[in-house]
Formats: structure tokens, C-alpha cells, sequence
């Protein structure tokens, strides 16, 4: 026995769970996701995640595929049929089964899968250590705004970073820095925190909304703009966020170490704001 899955209805072992030759999120990508983070056995941030999909759902004119209530169910359930503590709930939407054609097909129920994955999430081998990234050409579509399964970008970005010898990259668009592969970023400089301001360039990240919302609350200054590698080169720290790996300092952008190569104090402190904050709310 494997994992138990949900696959359009039905709870399954993984090795039983099956999907369509036909499927378009198989055959185009025509699907979005979300990824919930569980800590002690508790969804971080559920509700967050439940506007974005709806609204990826919405921009895609994708129907929705179950009430919100019945997926908070199918997630809880999952929780508890495979014992999740710590790790994360994927949920993926897909417009459903239908010959292959570039429109979109009318009457087809959208599919709906969900599978938990067990993830050391707080103290992940990069928690203490923080990571080093690259910065590479942002080669991924408009609208990043969009939580959709064409992962083959970011796919690309990791394994460019894996092949420098780092554990990440930077996406440039323009002469600015957008977002990581598979999360936000963020620089430190002169005790002010700046992070890309919302728009259909990167996705609004519900870790990073939470962050900058503690960030704010505890006095700290916040400015979303734009900011440029050679900020980052020159910045006193750097960080990253999302639902897998929180807050997570940068220690070195494209070979240049960020202020003692430690993780910074900013960063820290916001982790720790961040876990203390999500492990009182999370559900
Ligand atoms: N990635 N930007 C991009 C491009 C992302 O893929 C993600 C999340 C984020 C951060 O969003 P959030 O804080 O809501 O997780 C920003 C998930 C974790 C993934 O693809 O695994």
C-alpha cells in the first residue's frame, strides 16, 4: 500500500489512481495548482490558498471543480488517511478529458487531484544554512499571476542552478530581478526589505503576503518595487518564500556572498515570526 490519493471522487493507493490519456492539463498544461503546507498536522494558510486558486480558476475560465468546503474536506481527509505531520497538500486542477483541440471544450467537468507529500519543512537542510543563487533570463509566458502547471521554465531555471553548483535562481526580466524559480524574492538593503510589487509578473505568493504583513507589523520597513541583480550583488541580505520553504535566506547571489555568507537577521527573524505565527493559525 502506497499513499491514499484523491483522484476525481474517489480516494485510491497511489498505484491504482489513474487519469486520462485525454486530459488537457496532460496534453497542454490547461490546468493550475496549489501547494498548502502542513506543520503538525495542520494546513498553513488554507483560505489564502482557496482565493488563489479560485482566481486562477476565474482568469482561465476554468469551471471550478468541487465547493470549497468539500476540498478543505478532501484535504483533511488526506491528512489523516496517510498520517501527515509535516509536509504538503498538491492539489491540481485540470479542464478535464476532451479530444485534443487548442479550444476550449464545452460540458467537460474539470478535473480535480490531490496527493500529501511528507516534507521536512522546518528544519529543512537549507533552513540553517540558507541557499546560493544564479540569476538567469525570465523565458516563462505573461501571466505568472497565474498558478498554472507549465512548469517546464522553472523546471529548467533548477536544473541551470543544479548545474552551477547552487540551489536556486533568479528570474531577470528587463534588467529586474521577477521572482525565483518556485518562490519570491526578496533583498535587504539599509534595513529596508524590497520585494517586486504585485502584477501579472510573478505570483502572488501567500507566504509572501503573510510575511510582508508580520514584516509590517512588526515596525519593519517593506517597499515593493523592482530592485536589479546588482542590488542583490550589493544587498546586505537576501531571502526567499513559499509555502515549502517559508523563509529562506539567500547567502550568495551569482557568486557574490551576501554580508558574513550567513544567513541574515532580517531573514531570521522573520522565519521565526513566520513559524510561530503559522503553528498558532494554522487548521
Ligand atoms: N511554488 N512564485 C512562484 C513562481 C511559485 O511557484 C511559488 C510557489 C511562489 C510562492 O507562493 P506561495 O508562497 O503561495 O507558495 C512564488 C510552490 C511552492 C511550488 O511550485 O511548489
Amino acid at each position: 500500500m502506497g499513499r491514499t490519493v484523491y483522484v476525481n471522487g474517489e480516494y485510491l493507493d497511489e498505484a491504482d489512481a489513474k487519469i486520462s490519456i485525454f486530459d488537457r492539463g496532460f496534453l497542454m498544461a490547461d490546468g493550475v495548482y496549489e501547494v498548502t503546507s502542513i506543520l503538525n498536522g495542520k494546513m498553513i494558510d488554507f483560505d489564502g490558498h482557496m482565493v488563489r486558486l479560485a482566481r486562477s480558476l476565474s482568469e482561465l475560465e476554468m469551471p471550478t471543480p468541487e465547493t470549497n468546503d468539500e476540498i478543505e474536506t478532501i484535504h483533511r481527509e488526506l491528512i489523516r488517511a496517510n498520517g501527515l505531520i509535516e509536509g504538503l497538500v498538491y492539489l491540481q486542477v485540470t479542464r478535464g478529458a476532451a479530444d485534443r483541440s487548442f479550444l476550449f471544450p464545452e460540458g467537460v467537468k474539470s478535473s480535480l487531484v490531490m496527493f500529501t507529500q511528507v516534507m521536512n519543512l522546518m528544519e529543512s537542510p537549507t533552513a540553517a544554512t540558507g541557499i546560493k543563487i544564479i540569476s538567469i533570463p525570465d523565458i516563462r509566458w505573461g501571466r505568472r499571476d497565474i498558478k498554472t502547471i507549465q512548469l517546464l521554465a522553472p523546471s529548467l531555471g533548477k536544473m541551470a542552478a543544479k548545474a552551477a553548483g547552487v540551489d536556486d535562481a533568479w528570474l531577470v526580466e528587463d534588467g529586474f530581478v521577477t521572482e525565483g524559480t518556485s518562490n519570491n524574492a526578496y533583498i535587504v538593503q539599509g534595513g529596508k526589505i524590497i520585494t517586486r510589487d504585485l502584477s501579472q509578473d510573478i505570483l502572488s505568493g501567500i507566504t509572501r503576503s503573510a510575511v510582508l504583513r508580520f514584516a509590517r507589523e512588526a515596525q519593519m520597513d517593506v517597499v515593493e518595487r523592482p530592485f536589479t541583480m546588482t542590488e542583490a550583488m550589493e544587498a546586505d541580505e537576501a531571502f526567499v518564500t513559499s509555502a515549502t520553504t517559508f523563509v529562506t535566506s539567500v547567502i550568495e547571489v551569482d557568486g557574490q556572498a551576501l554580508g558574513d555568507g550567513k544567513p541574515g537577521l532580517v531573514a531570521r527573524r522573520l522565519r521565526e515570526i513566520y513559524l510561530d505565527e503559522s503553528m498558532k493559525s494554522g487548521t
